[in-house]
């Protein structure tokens, strides 16, 4: 979850560009994201976070039944941007939005933003509302090009922030041996007792409900081999995009500029009709 990422960590963003969920949500997924080119000061845009998977697809859940995913992203925008107040939202992206609600990732850092978990049948497309910043009023905005990073994840992590495995990844041998007895436990899950035939050792490894079992009684394994399936389907994956925080002055600059170039083209054409026509006429004489 988001939050396990704001409780653990300062920065969202490690200094390799890795984007922390990675590290327990383990398996890597595609993400998109869209924002405009450029924006103007002090403007709302969207960012758009596509975060796709089969929706036909179940994860087994915390109790080991399956259930739908969900999903959750992180956005990391350039200083100065953050999430456009709900007055200045338009109707049209107001209703993309749906009832979504985005956090800051620390509450001074408004340029980052979190949301989820929520539902991945409904928003597997995310849009965001951001506003620009004014360089006018906000010295510490610029006009210049920025990078923008998204991270976004589908379903369950493998670790926990204590670092034990969830039930949504996969159990290894603890040793090699035999598997001399498999026992079924009341809620679910196995606890799976290796004998190891040199040192004459028991290990007894725990499944919790979730993963299949792939090994069976009275076989051989290795220490290390899996003794389940990999039940995860989601996965995360981070994306960058960058966007121009553009002066409305150049741009108008650049029309007037473009204006005049047409303008003068007119001109040449305009000069060049009347020196045919006095040409014309000096051949008269
Ligand atoms: C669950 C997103 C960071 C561990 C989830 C879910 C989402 C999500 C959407 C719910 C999945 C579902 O129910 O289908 C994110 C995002 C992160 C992030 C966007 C980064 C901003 C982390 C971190 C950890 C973590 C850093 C580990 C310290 C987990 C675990 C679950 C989970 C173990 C399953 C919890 C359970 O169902 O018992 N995460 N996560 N996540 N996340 Fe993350």
């Amino acid at each position: 979850y988001p939050i396990f990422a704001q409780q653990a960590y300062e920065n969202p963003r490690e200094a390799t560009g890795r984007i922390v969920c990675a590290n327990c949500h383990l398996a890597k997924k595609p993400v998109e994201i869209e924002v405009p080119q450029s924006v103007l000061p002090d403007t709302v845009f969207e960012a758009v976070v596509k975060i796709p998977y089969d929706k036909q697809i179940k994860q087994v859940l915390a109790n080991g039944k399956k259930g739908t995913l969900n999903v959750g992203a992180v956005l990391i925008l350039p200083e100065g941007f953050e999430l456009a107040p709900p007055d200045r939202i338009y109707p049209e992206i107001k209703e993309k939005i749906g009832d979504l609600y985005f956090q800051n990732y620390r509450p001074n850092q408004k340029n980052i933003l979190i949301i989820g978990p929520v539902s991945g049948q409904k928003y597997s497309e995310i849009v965001f509302p951001i506003l620009s910043p004014n360089p006018a009023t906000n010295k510490a905005a610029h006009f210049l090009k920025y990078p923008i990073y998204v991270g976004g994840n589908r379903g369950r992590g493998q670790i926990y922030p204590d670092g034990s495995k969830s039930n949504n990844t996969v159990y290894n041998a603890s040793a090699t041996g035999k598997v001399s007895k498999i026992a079924r436990k009341e809620k679910g899950g196995y606890q799976i007792t290796i004998d190891n035939p040199s040192d004459g050792r028991q290990v007894v490894d725990f499944v919790p409900p979730g993963p299949e079992l792939l090994v069976s009684e009275g076989e051989f394994i290795k220490a290390d081999q899996s003794l389940t399936n990999n039940p995860n389907v989601g996965g995360f994956g981070q994306e960058n995009a960058e966007i121009v925080l553009q002066d409305p002055l150049r741009v108008q600059g650049l029309l007037l500029f473009l204006a005049s170039v047409v303008l003068a083209q007119i001109f040449l054409v305009l000069k060049k009709k009347q020196f045919e026509k006095v040409q014309l006429v000096e051949m008269n004489f």
